[in-house]
C-alpha cells in the first residue's frame, strides 16, 4: 500500500511564535492514523521547531544544491539537515516562476537532496495557459523527464510527487476530482513507461491546489490520489487536521 501522505505549506507566513504554536497544535492532536503529516515552515524556524520534538515531520521550502559556497541567503542541504529538516520541496511553482528554477536546477536539487538522504516532494503542473490548450499531459511529462527521470528505480522510489495545477494554487479554484485523478493516472501511467509497474505503484502522488477541509475527501477517494500539499488551509491547525482525517 502506497504512503498517504498530507503536507502543510506554510509558504512565507507567521511569526516565529505563531509558528511554534501552530506545530505545537497540530502535533498535540495528531490522529494516530496512517497519514504521515509534515509541515514546511520558514526554515528560519526549523531549528526551534525542531527543539520541541513532535511526531510532526519538518521540511523546508528551499535550498541550495550546492553543497557550500558563494550562495549569498541561500542554505545548503547539509545546513538544513542539520537544523533537523527530513524533507523537501523542489519545483513547487513558485520557485520555478518568482525564482527562475528550471528543470535543469531543480535536477540539481533532486540529487543534492537524495545525495544527503533528505525525502523529497517533487512538485509538478501546468498554467491555466496550457490547460485551455488540453496540453497538461505532455507539460506535466517534461516536467518529470527533466528533472526526475535520471533516477534509478531505487532512487525513484523515494521520491513523492505533488500534482498542483498553476491555476488551482491559492485561488480557490480546485481541480475537480476528475480533474485530479486523471492527471494522478497519467503521472502514474509516465512512471510505469520509465520504471515499470512496480516502482509506479509505489509512488505517493498528492494533489495541492485550494484542497482545503471541504473538498478534500472527494478529492483522496481517487485512487491515485495518495494526499495533498495543502498551503492556506494548512496555516489554521483544525483545518489541517480535518484534511488528514478525510481518507
Ligand atoms: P493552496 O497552496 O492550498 O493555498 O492553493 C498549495 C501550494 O502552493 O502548495
Amino acid at each position: 500500500m502506497r504512503k498517504k501522505i498530507v503536507a502543510g505549506n506554510w509558504k512565507m507566513n507567521l511569526s516565529k511564535s505563531e509558528a511554534l504554536a501552530l506545530y505545537q497544535s497540530v502535533d498535540a492532536q495528531n490522529p494516530a492514523n496512517e497519514v504521515e503529516l509534515i509541515v514546511f515552515p520558514s526554515a528560519i524556524y526549523l531549528d526551534s521547531l525542531k527543539k520541541l520534538d513532535g511526531k510532526l515531520k519538518i521540511g523546508v521550502q528551499n535550498f541550495h544544491p550546492a553543497e557550500s559556497g558563494a550562495f549569498t541567503g541561500e542554505n545548503s542541504i547539509t545546513q538544513i539537515k542539520d537544523l533537523g529538516a527530513e524533507y523537501v520541496l523542489i519545483g513547487h511553482s513558485e520557485r520555478r516562476m518568482y525564482f527562475n528554477e528550471d528543470g535543469a536546477f531543480l535536477k540539481e536539487k533532486v540529487d543534492a537532496a537524495l545525495q544527503h538522504d533528505v525525502k523529497i516532494i517533487f512538485c509538478c503542473g501546468e498554467p491555466l495557459s496550457i490547460r485551455e490548450m488540453n496540453a497538461q499531459d505532455y507539460f506535466v511529462e517534461q516536467q518529470l523527464i527533466e528533472s526526475l527521470f535520471h533516477l534509478s528505480n531505487y532512487a525513484m522510489e523515494r521520491i513523492i510527487i505533488a500534482y498542483e495545477p498553476i491555476w488551482a494554487i491559492g485561488t480557490g479554484k480546485t481541480a475537480s476530482s476528475d480533474q485530479a485523478e486523471a492527471m494522478h493516472a497519467a503521472i502514474r501511467g509516465f512512471i510505469e513507461k520509465q520504471y515499470g509497474k512496480n516502482t509506479a505503484e509505489k509512488i505517493s502522488i498528492l494533489y495541492g491546489g485550494s484542497c482545503n477541509a471541504s473538498n478534500a475527501s472527494e478529492l483522496f477517494a481517487c485512487e491515485n490520489v495518495d494526499g495533498g500539499l495543502i498551503g492556506g488551509a494548512a496555516l489554521k491547525a483544525n483545518d489541517f487536521l480535518q484534511i488528514a482525517k478525510s481518507f
